[in-house]
């Protein structure tokens, strides 16, 4: 249980926590848990941490599900709602994931992380880290937001600026972690911030009192919150504290300019093809290829979900309709949610009365120039 993980050295592929839930469900039960002070860590029980002085809080965790009614008017939904995670600390979802991890490395000893990054996960990295006093340095593209070089540097964190997209920030973080022994939590190279982001999925079943909604539409990169929420819905579902254990069907959305889990679910395949000349302003979704694709497309077939790709300039007027529609100032990556949603629509893929969460994963403020 105090050994140092990272991932499956001969398939490559991400290694998952698991817990022994009967155990958990021995210890404690959903109401118990309803009852906790509010934030990530009341689930303790299910997350990775078996010293409780090691968990770093600094907030994250029960961020508002808003019923969006203008919206839904203006599309025909009766049922449509937004999770809000821009109001995580470091303003973003990565916070969650962030926090899981941190405090696990701190638990195991760790003094020293490294982390590439699109820029959100970065910050939120320096958070944590700063906060466990535990070294931290982060590579990114040179034309991430500023609000993530400025954050991180605040932070205390080295932070270096690469010519290239977060696939080549991640070989040169590697490159660093073998040669020095930093620990690198990059997506899915470590068990733990999926952890953390699976709690998005307990938050849901919690507030539709132990059901889940029918759509969830997810802005994925790495995939770290899709992932996380499918296991969290499996665990729920073990642990019996759901009321019916009807699935949402999972959409993944990314950006026309780099949709590589876009294009390998519709064509039918097990992986993704790495995606040449990335571009999108949504600087969250420049993903090339996740370490983690064959889950995420994995996920996304069980769920009987889909996968929509939308253009950066139909981004923007979904985030300039959040806004105006209902004063949600949603980053590019949440803004997308709602582009997809829009096609979904069109192509009649969701009925007016089903219920269907966006989820707004960062705050449009950390994008301004
Ligand atoms: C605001 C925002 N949304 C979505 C994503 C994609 O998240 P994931 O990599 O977990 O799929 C990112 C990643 O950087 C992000 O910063």
């Amino acid at each position: 249980m105090q050994e140092v993980h990272t991932f499956c050295p001969d398939c490559q592929s991400p290694l998952l926590a698991s817990y022994d839930l009967k155990q958990v469900k021995a210890r404690v039960d959903r109401d118990e848990i309803s009852r906790r002070r509010k934030g990530m860590w009341r689930w303790h029980e299910l997350l990775p941490i078996q010293n409780p002085d090691n968990i770093v809080f600094l907030g994250e965790g029960d961020t508002p599900l808003l019923r969006v009614p203008n919206l839904g008017k203006e599309l025909g939904l009766s049922n449509l709602y937004v999770k809000d995670e821009s109001a995580n600390p470091t303003g973003s979802f990565k916070a969650r994931g962030l926090a899981a991890a941190v405090s696990r490395a701190r638990e195991l000893g760790i003094e020293k992380v490294i982390i590439p990054t699109a820029g959100n996960a970065g910050g939120a990295m320096a958070a944590y880290a700063a906060r466990a006093n535990i070294r931290a340095t982060i590579y990114m593209p040179k034309d991430t937001p500023r609000a993530n070089v400025e954050e991180s540097r605040m932070a205390g964190a080295q932070v270096i600026l690469i010519d290239g997209l977060i696939s080549d920030a991640a070989g040169m973080a590697g490159e660093k972690a073998r040669a020095e022994g930093w620990f690198d939590l990059s997506t899915f190279k470590e068990p733990y911030r999926a952890e953390g982001k699976k709690v998005m999925g307990y938050e849901l079943a919690e507030a539709f009192d132990w059901t889940l909604p029918d759509v969830i539409v997810y802005p994925t990169g790495g995939g770290t919150g899709l992932v996380g929420m499918w296991k969290a819905f499996a665990e729920l579902e073990e642990l019996g504290w759901l009321e019916d254990t009807k699935r949402p069907r999972m959409v993944a959305v990314q950006a026309a300019g780099c949709a590589p889990v876009i294009k390998a679910f519709h064509e039918g395949a097990a992986f993704c093809d790495f995606w040449l000349n990335a571009h999108t302003l949504a600087s969250g979704l420049r993903v090339p290829k996740s370490f983690a694709d064959a889950l995420i497309l994995e996920n996304l077939r069980e769920s009987q979900g889909t996968a929509v790709a939308v253009r950066d300039e139909d981004i923007l007027e979904a985030q300039s309709q959040l806004g105006r529609r209902e004063g949600i100032f949603a980053a590019p990556e949440g803004a997308a949610t709602l582009a997809a949603l829009r096609i979904l629509i069109e192509n009649k893929w969701i009925a007016s009365n089903e219920r269907v969460v966006l989820f707004n994963t960062g705050s449009g403020l950390k994008y301004l120039a």
